[in-house]
């Protein structure tokens, strides 16, 4: 082994290379200088270059710009003061072994600073890889760096570490296995700056996606009691690191914790071990581990890390920050489309797969490689009356929160969280020319749709509405609802006029109430609170249906569940407004009729408890006049004649074939074709009679001139008995057929009330 004892002082700096078992060094002096050069080392004293001063070198008498000095013992005098700035040393050392050669080998320079001060050894040209200490190196040469008694590393060649500054006394070693011949490299060894840690490890980043690990001082021993070290990371521009902890163990403490401190931007970031860690951070940061004053008592615990840097190149980053100190109750949620896209979000700092702001704070966002249809936002918003009191206002318009241009995503929906003070209703208005209610399968024309619901308990969808439809008002009895905005295509955020308005008002005696004005000619669907599924039970919805006294309005109940209660009826009641008089009342175990209704009416419908099924249903309301019934009569003949025609006729075609037909419908239903009526589904009832039907009879007395009775001959129409509705779909018309005896008979609405 060599070993080569390098002392330093204030005023001198060294710099150590190793070269083909040689060892050079720089260095500047005083004035004169006595030295004691051994044959197996050459020192060149030269003037540097750059230097101003015309300072000369002097042996003897002889004095020149550059001296090389002779062996043996030699004095050697500056023709200036402070010939250390402008002169450089060189020692050359030679060392060769060659009966060594066989052997493996360890060189070790030994290097101290005084107390207090540091040494730097710069890799710049070699660059060092950390590894396990279990491992080894590709060539096989395997430096080690130690201060004191702790060891900073094992580390190979060609890596990323540029620089390790090392307080006061260090070791650099080389071990070399036997029968490999030492291959050059060089590092430089000079004074550093006064530092408060261990040691500082500086490591440059490469300018392309890599990844690799350190661990701390001693691993996988203990870092020392109480010290710091330090890495210190430069990364290139356009590239983005993370920490990753791949292994730690943790002291038990007897004050504070071991931890991280990360310096970045100026700021200092502290992180606990088993906590996530930096996270596609641009440009320089610096990563301090600091151990406890650990807790002596037995069993013995230890602080060691192994932790991964990683870099990758992004190629635009958007900065936003978010201001919501003036909002209150405002929550906005940020996540990727696809949880595999490039795009990264960051919150202050640390990439999140989702991140949610909040109102009274400013948020620092960073939204790298992202486009703007890669996230989707949703807004929350609370709207509260101060708990325990009786807070009743009115008119409150929910609009869609202006949001921050820079803030990147799709506004998918905006929830507001209503909450009232206790008993109370939520009552809700559009600004916008009314609401329609939205049923499965049907779209809305505006550019958003809104989802009511109710908190409690256990979330009931009350309804969709769309805008601009006849329901001028919803009422709803309770404490807390959720009305959500949803875009009908594109992006919520272009809309900027009111959705809705809202009033905590009193309490009213309905669960629900709905305030309808139709318009003549339009069909309204109105369904109850969370169709399909049923109401609540004891539940209990009003439609105030208001209209003026020229139309009338045709009331059908198109589509009732099924359901069997447990003591009360549930039932449907229609009534005159402002009167007691009952226009119409139904009640579970009944048929239901479709209804004219000549002046505004209260449509009141009550769920009882149900013990089978539940109870729902859609009503259909259309205001017509007494003018348009008659065309729509007329209208309607002719359909039925049409379809009775195809029915014979396909009929026909198959009694060529057998002439008896029977159909068998399991289901215990039988529609006509293209009529869509309320099925009568009493037990006593035979749906499955096919029935012969005289041509003549049947539409003798309805046909003109033009069509030809005779043509027919006759044939089989299968029909079921009984009465059946059909909603023409036109006008709102109710056709019915008394099937009975051979006869169809048609019935104005009038007529059938
Ligand atoms: C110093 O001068 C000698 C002789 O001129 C030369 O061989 C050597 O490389 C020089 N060293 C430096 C560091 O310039
Ligand atoms: C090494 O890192 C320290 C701490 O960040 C810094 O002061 C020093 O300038 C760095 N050295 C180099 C060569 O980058
Ligand atoms: C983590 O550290 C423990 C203790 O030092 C060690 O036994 C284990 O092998 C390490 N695991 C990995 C994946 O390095
Ligand atoms: C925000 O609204 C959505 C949709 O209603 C809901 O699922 C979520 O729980 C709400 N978040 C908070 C924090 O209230
Ligand atoms: C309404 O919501 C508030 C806040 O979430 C909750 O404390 C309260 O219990 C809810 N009230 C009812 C009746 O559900
Ligand atoms: C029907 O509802 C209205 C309120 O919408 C109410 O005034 C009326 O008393 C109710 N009628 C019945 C029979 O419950």
């Amino acid at each position: 082994a060599t070993l080569w004892n390098v002392l330093f002082k204030n005023e001198l700096l060294y710099a150590i290379s190793l070269q083909n078992i040689s060892a050079i060094g720089f260095y500047s002096g005083g004035p004169a200088l006595t030295i004691n050069l051994h044959s197996s080392t050459t020192i060149h004293i030269n003037r540097s270059e750059t230097a101003q001063q015309k300072c000369e070198v002097c042996i003897g008498s002889f004095c020149q710009s550059s001296v090389t000095l002779p062996n043996g013992l030699v004095s050697v005098v500056f023709s200036c003061l402070q010939p250390e700035d402008i002169f450089i040393v060189e020692i050359i050392r030679h060392i060769e072994y060659p009966s060594l050669q066989n052997f493996s080998r360890t060189f070790t320079w030994n290097v101290r600073a005084l107390v207090q001060e540091t040494f730097r050894l710069d890799f710049t040209t070699t660059g060092l890889q950390q590894i396990r200490p279990t491992e080894s190196c590709q060539d096989k040469h395997v430096y080690s760096v130690s201060t004191g008694t702790t060891r900073l590393g094992i580390f190979c060649r060609h890596g990323t570490i540029k620089e390790m500054q090392v307080l006061n006394e260090g070791t650099v070693s080389l071990w070399v296995p036997g029968n490999r011949q030492l291959v050059t490299a060089t590092f430089g060894v000079s004074l550093g700056q006064e530092i408060t840690s261990l040691g500082i490890i500086n490591i440059t980043l490469p300018a392309e996606n890599s990844s690799q690990e350190f661990f701390s001082p001693n691993y996988p021993d203990s870092f020392p009691d109480d010290d710091v070290i330090m890495w210190s990371f430069h990364v290139p521009p356009k590239y983005y690191a993370t920490v990753h902890i791949l292994n730690h163990t943790e002291p038990r403490c007897r004050r504070k914790d071991a931890r991280l401190e990360y310096q970045l931007n100026g700021r200092t970031v502290v992180k606990k071990l088993n906590e996530a860690q930096l996270s596609e951070h641009p440009g320089p940061f610096n990563l301090s581990l600091q151990n406890c004053k650990k807790d002596t008592g037995p069993p013995s615990s230890s602080l060691s890390l192994q932790f991964r840097v990683s870099a990758t190149r992004r190629s635009s980053e958007g900065l936003c920050n978010v201001d919501l100190t003036k909002e209150e109750g405002l929550l906005i949620h940020i996540k990727k489309k696809k949880p595999t896209s490039a795009c990264i979000l960051k919150l202050n700092s640390h990439a999140q797969e989702t991140v949610t702001i909040r109102s009274e704070k400013t948020s620092y966002l960073s939204f790298i490689d992202c486009l703007e249809q890669d996230l989707l936002l949703t807004i929350n918003k609370t709207l509260a009356c101060p708990q325990q009191t009786n807070c009743l206002f009115s008119g409150v318009s929910l609009k869609v929160p202006a949001l921050e241009k820079c803030l990147l995503g799709v506004l998918e929906q905006v929830t507001w969280h209503l909450y009232a003070s206790q008993h109370g209703t939520v009552e809700l208005m559009s600004p916008m020319g009314g609401l329609r209610q939205l049923l499965p399968g049907q779209t809305c024309n505006g550019s958003a749709f809104l989802t009511v619901s109710e908190d409690e308990p256990q979330g009931i969808t009350v309804g969709q509405f769309c805008p601009q439809g006849p329901i001028q008002k919803v009422q709803i009895r309770v404490t807390n609802l959720t009305v959500s905005a949803c875009p009908n295509g594109n992006d919520l955020r272009k809309i900027s006029y009111p959705l809705l308005n809202v009033s905590f008002t009193k309490m009213i005696g309905e669960s629900y109430i709905f305030t309808v004005l139709p318009k003549k000619d339009m069909a309204v669907l109105l369904a109850t609170p969370a169709w399909p599924a049923g109401m609540r039970p004891h539940s209990t919805v009003s439609w105030i249906v208001t209209f003026s006294s020229k139309v009338q309005a045709h009331v059908g109940f198109s589509n009732i569940s099924r359901l069997t209660c447990q003591n009360r009826y549930a039932c449907i009641k229609v009534q005159k407004q402002g009167s007691w008089d009952h226009l119409y009342s139904w009640k579970e175990d009944e048929k239901p009729k479709d209804i004219v209704v000549k002046e505004s009416f209260y449509l009141n419908m009550s769920n009882c408890m149900p013990l089978k099924g539940a109870f729902s249903v859609v009503s259909q309301i259309t205001l017509q006049t007494s003018k348009d019934v008659l065309v729509n009569i007329i209208i309607s003949v002719v359909i039925l004649l049409l379809l009775l025609l195809i029915i014979s006729t396909v009929v026909k075609k198959k009694k060529q074939k057998a002439s008896m037909v029977s159909v068998y419908n399991p289901n215990g239903h039988v529609f006509l074709p293209g009529l869509h009526g309320i099925p009568q589904t009493t037990e006593d009832e035979d749906f499955h009679i096919y029935h012969c039907i005289d041509d003549t009879l049947v539409y003798g007395h309805l046909l003109k001139d033009g069509m030809k009775i005779n043509q027919f001959e006759d044939y089989c129409v299968f029909f079921f008995f009984g009465i059946f509705s059909h909603k023409y779909p036109l006008k709102g018309l109710t056709l019915v057929l008394q099937m009975s005896d051979l006869f169809i008979r048609f019935m104005t609405p009038k007529t059938f009330a």
